[in-house]
This record gives structure tokens, C-alpha cells and sequence, in this order.
């Protein structure tokens, strides 16, 4: 149909199913999830709703075409034989960005000037002209190719969908703000939940977590670079932002403690909290991890922790110090589920005590994992889109 489309979001290797979750709850259709990618089926306004609402997609794309190609006139041909014109006008700019991995063609400059070449032959013969002056709206278009398998995309994003315009500070090792969003997925946010971070930095986990728990979506505060793009001047974004802001449910009980020993990390972290609208909802103080209590309530709480690793902060000796003081102050048998992420293999030795679930998680390009120890209550601890690539341990 006219308005329906084929759209792609890359995600953090680990995430894969936290995202297809998100996007059959917005409305997605035919899922295809492939490591680090999911396809899914929609029209025009779900460009909007994906951008404005997946908290762990890395950006949102249209897809043009996907086909094999081995040679340079393969990628040519099938490239050209493409509908480009459906979105990009005759004046508008259409730069190629492209990356290939374990195919035959393997040069990404080559590959990029191909593929433009092929949409200026289409546009030569669709629009009876052969100079382009590329004066007009923004369409990036992107060309990856995996295993001999082309994919051409236009990128309705553009800055990555992680910028949710609260953290222009960060402290030295943030978490990416789509990582959080997964841990706080895994987690079980909800909308009464009781969140903790006692190694805050700037905040990240926490605002993600208030994000999460009072519906309001992470991409409210931003502008994407569809909405510039001549079949969405129909109001689609404005209309779907309105209804964003009409979800936020200002009387969920969500509450977080967030504390830090660095003062810089306690003042980042209230400023990012005030930016992103949730300052109300998060209490922040500088404490030492060591001095760590959970509030002596019946309400269950949920601690969401990023220590440092070793690597870019403090020295690993001190990294695994931290560790053995958490397996003291993170006290199990209460009311507290913890969810902690490390890339440490021996972090459950060091914690003192075995995970009941982890997960492989990127944070960057460091391999890590989400260490989850579940409150006592909860007989059915499974997230809300856990999948069975989970290692069990009971
Ligand atoms: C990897 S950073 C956390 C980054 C955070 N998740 C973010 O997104 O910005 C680790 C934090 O732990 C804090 N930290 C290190 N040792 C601590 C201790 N003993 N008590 C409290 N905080 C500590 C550091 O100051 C740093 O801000």
C-alpha cells in the first residue's frame, strides 16, 4: 500500500529483544530481528512513533531495497531499479554513507560512489534532467552490506536516537542513554517502582528509569530529520508528539535515590534530571557506596548500578574493591532486586554471590554483563522481554 513502509533500527548487540518488544507495543508489524537489527512493517506515522518512542533504537530507517550483490554492476543495477523517488524531490540532497562487512564488495568508498551514481541514472530518467543542485531537505541515505546482502535505507533519524537532549555534560564513563534504557527494561521499571543508583555519575540510569516510568518518551524533547522531508509536512510528527505529551503520567509514585562520592558527578546529575523534566522524581546526595542502605520500606525497590570498570576510571584493583563492597552493601534476601553491569568474568566472586540471571551486554565496545539478582518477592522474575539467551542460574 502507498503508505505503508519496511523500517529498520540497529541496536546494541544484547538488546535485540528488549527492542522487539518495544516496537510490537508501538505497533510494528512482520518482525525480523537479526543480530544488532530488527525489520518491521508500518505506515508513515509509525517513522514518527518509532522515533519519538523506542528508548533502545539507535536510529530508524526506511528501507528502499535489499538484494544480493557480488559486483559492481550487481550493486549498480538493482540499486537503479529502486523507487528513491517516492520520498527524495528533485532538488533535495541525498549523501550516501555505506559500511560492508565479510563480502565481496568491500571498498565502502567505492561502494557509496556506486550507489549514488545509481540513484542520479534513476532521478535522469524520473525526472527528465541531469544536473542535481541537492539544495533541499536531508536524505541520508545508507548502504550497509552483510554477507553479500545489500541494504539501502534512508535515515529518518539523524543524530542518534541515544541524544535525548538531557545529557549535553556527562561525567568520564557514561553509559550510552539506549543501554540504560535496556537495563531498565530488564529491570522492570514501573510506574511505582523504587530506583536506585549509588555510583550515579551523570544520571543516566536513573533518568532513564523516570523516563520509562512516567511514559514520557525519550524523544520528546528532539527534532529528527524527517520532519523536514516533504511527505510528513502533513502534521504527522506534530500530531504524534501531541499525543506523546498527553501519555506522560505525571501521577505515577515513581521515586529514585541517586548518589555519587564525586561532587561534580552529584551536580551533573541534578542538572541532567532538571533537563530532562524528572528533577522532582530523583533525590541526589553524595555519598561512598559503602554507606549504601535501601529505605527501610515495605515498597520493593530495584537498584540499577554502572560502576566503574577499571579501564577509563580508577585502576582495576580499586574496580574489583568495588565489587566485594557491593556483595556487602547490596544485601540479598530483602526487598531489593540489583542489576548491575560489569564487564568482570569474575564478578560473581567477587560480589560474593551468583547471579540468578545475566546477560551479554556492549557498553561501547566493551564486553560486559548485566548481573541480575532479583528481589525475594517476585516468584516470576522474567523482564518484560527477556528471551532465553539468558544464563540461568538457580
Ligand atoms: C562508570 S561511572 C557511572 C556512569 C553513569 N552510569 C553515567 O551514565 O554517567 C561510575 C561512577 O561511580 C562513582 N564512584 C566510584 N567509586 C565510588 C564509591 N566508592 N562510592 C560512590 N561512587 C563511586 C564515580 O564517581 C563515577 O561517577
Amino acid at each position: 500500500m502507498e503508505n505503508q513502509v519496511r523500517l529498520c533500527c540497529p541496536c546494541l548487540f544484547g538488546l535485540e529483544s528488549v527492542l522487539s518488544f518495544e516496537i510490537k507495543k508501538i505497533g510494528g508489524e512482520n518482525l525480523e530481528v537479526t543480530d544488532g537489527r530488527i525489520f518491521f512493517d508500518g505506515d508513515l506515522s509509525m517513522v514518527a512513533r518509532a522515533n519519538l518512542w523506542l528508548r533502545t533504537a539507535e536510529r530508524v530507517g526506511i528501507v528502499i531495497g535489499r538484494f544480493r550483490a557480488e559486483s559492481f554492476t550487481e550493486l549498480f543495477d538493482q540499486t537503479a531499479a529502486l523507487p528513491w523517488e517516492r520520498f527524495i524531490g528533485v532538488d533535495d540532497r541525498f549523501p550516501v554513507k555505506g559500511s560492508s562487512l565479510n563480502s565481496k564488495l568491500h571498498s565502502v568508498p567505492d561502494c557509496q560512489k556506486i550507489v549514488k551514481r545509481a540513484i542520479v541514472r534513476r532521478f535522469e530518467q524520473v525526472y527528465h534532467q541531469s544536473l542535481f543542485n541537492e539544495t533541499g531537505a536531508l536524505y541520508q541515505v545508507q548502504c550497509s552490506i552483510y554477507k553479500d546482502m545489500v541494504t539501502l535505507l534512508l535515515d529518518t533519524t539523524g543524530a542518534g536516537l541515544h541524544k535525548r537532549g538531557y545529557r549535553s555534560n556527562a561525567n568520564e564513563a557514561p553509559i550510552k542513554e539506549t543501554l540504560a534504557a535496556g537495563i531498565v527494561d530488564l529491570a522492570r521499571v514501573r510506574g511505582d517502582s523504587l530506583v536506585y543508583d549509588p555510583m550515579c555519575g551523570s544520571g543516566t540510569l536513573v533518568i532513564e528509569a523516570a523516563m520509562k516510568a512516567l511514559n514520557i518518551a525519550p524523544g520528546i524533547r528532539r527534532r529528527f530529520t524527517a520532519q523536514d522531508w516533504r511527505c510528513f509536512q502533513d502534521g504527522t510528527f506534530e500530531r504524534e508528539r501531541r499525543e506523546a505529551v498527553a501519555q506522560v503520567r505525571r501521577d505515577a509514585a515513581f521515586l529514585a535515590y541517586a548518589s555519587d562520592n564525586d561532587p561534580e558527578s552529584v551536580r551533573l546529575t541534578q542538572e541532567n534530571a532538571v533537563k530532562a523534566g524528572v528533577a522532582s522524581r530523583i533525590k541526589v546526595k553524595r555519598a561512598d557506596l559503602s554507606d549504601f542502605r535501601p529505605l527501610d520500606t515495605e515498597r520493593p525497590g530495584i537498584v540499577l548500578t554502572n560502576p566503574p570498570y577499571g579501564e577509563r576510571l580508577l585502576d582495576l584493583q580499586e574496580a574489583e574493591q568495588i565489587c566485594r563492597t557491593m556483595g556487602e552493601v547490596f544485601v540479598p534476601g530483602d526487598r531489593t532486586g540489583y542489576y548491575i553491569i560489569s564487564p568482570h568474568d569474575s564478578f560473581e566472586e567477587l560480589f560474593g554471590r551468583p547471579a540468578a540471571r545475566r546477560r551479554k551486554l556492549y557498553n561501547g565496545s566493551i564486553r560486559c554483563q548485566l548481573f541480575m539478582y532479583f528481589q525475594k518477592p517476585d516468584k516470576h522474575p522474567r523482564g518484560s522481554a527477556e528471551s532465553s539467551d539468558d544464563t540461568k542460574h538457580t
